[in-house]
């Protein structure tokens, strides 16, 4: 039996993902989520127990997507709450020195991975007419810098991805993109190197960003947001 809010996250095997998967957890709501490490998704899978559910799923693969949706829509039913969070930068560098892999990496995860999972998900939750889709965006999907280009295409793309979605939900649904802030997580010291200590932990950030997310509704829809007090 699903307690409070179905919550539906992908990328939970750290970083934000986490965080938000266990705060949901201790507020009382019920968590699916998935991530690529298997062995990080069986340690979620024991320390929270049912009726909480992680699969290990590559949001990059509509087929894993579509298998994985099919498994939660029937034994829980359409998502109140899907946080498209799941996302990978490149390594720092110019343009013209990230490869055609690499970069196809980024867009088959930032762009095409939200797009998989709202294909499957979607249909259910648009047929109920109810429920809230937050693409994780960025600072990066409002602004620039030097060699995080492949990021920052799919981040400005999930922006408008999110805004034509919200145009075509019913009444009673929202999407929106939403800038988490900068947190202290791999992703971010990739990119910052050791500067990422100074910045709040996902921890922290989920402290403020769990009950932000809880909140929103019909009338956020088309609101391109970001997590109050980490506005840049
Ligand atoms: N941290 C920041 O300061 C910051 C700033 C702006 C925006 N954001 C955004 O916030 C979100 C979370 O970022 P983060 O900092 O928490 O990153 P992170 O620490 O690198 O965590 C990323 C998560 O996504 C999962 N993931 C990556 N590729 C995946 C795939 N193909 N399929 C399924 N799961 C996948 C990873 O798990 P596996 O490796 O196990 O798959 C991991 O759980 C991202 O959308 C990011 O762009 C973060």
């Amino acid at each position: 039996m699903a307690r409070g809010k179905l919550i539906l996250i992908t990328g939970v095997t750290r970083g934000l993902g986490r965080a938000m998967s266990d705060e949901f957890v201790r507020q009382g709501h019920t968590v699916v989520g998935c991530g690529r490490s298997s062995k990080e998704i069986e340690k979620l899978r024991k320390v929270a127990g049912a009726p909480h559910d992680y699969y290990p799923v590559d949001v990059s693969s509509d087929d894993e997507v579509k298998t994985w949706a099919s498994l939660v829509l029937n034994t829980h039913g359409a998502p109140d709450l899907l946080l498209n969070n799941a996302a990978i930068i490149n390594a720092n560098a110019r343009l013209w020195e990230v490869s055609s892999r690499e970069f196809s990496e980024v867009v088959d995860t930032n762009l095409k991975g939200v797009a998989n999972v709202i294909r499957h998900f979607g249909p259910a939750m648009v047929k109920r007419k109810t429920g809230v889709i937050v693409n994780f965006s960025s600072g990066w999907g409002r602004s620039t810098d030097a060699e995080v280009a492949p990021y920052c295409a799919t981040k400005w793309a999930v922006e408008g991805l999110t805004q034509s979605l919200s145009q075509e939900l019913p009444s009673g649904m929202a999407a929106v993109a939403l800038n988490p802030g900068i947190i202290n997580t791999e992703m971010l010291r990739s990119s910052f190197g050791a500067s990422a200590a100074s910045y709040p932990s996902p921890e922290e950030w989920a402290h403020v960003a769990v009950p932000f997310l809880l909140k929103l509704d019909a009338k956020d829809n088309g609101r391109p947001l970001t997590v109050p007090g980490h506005e840049p």
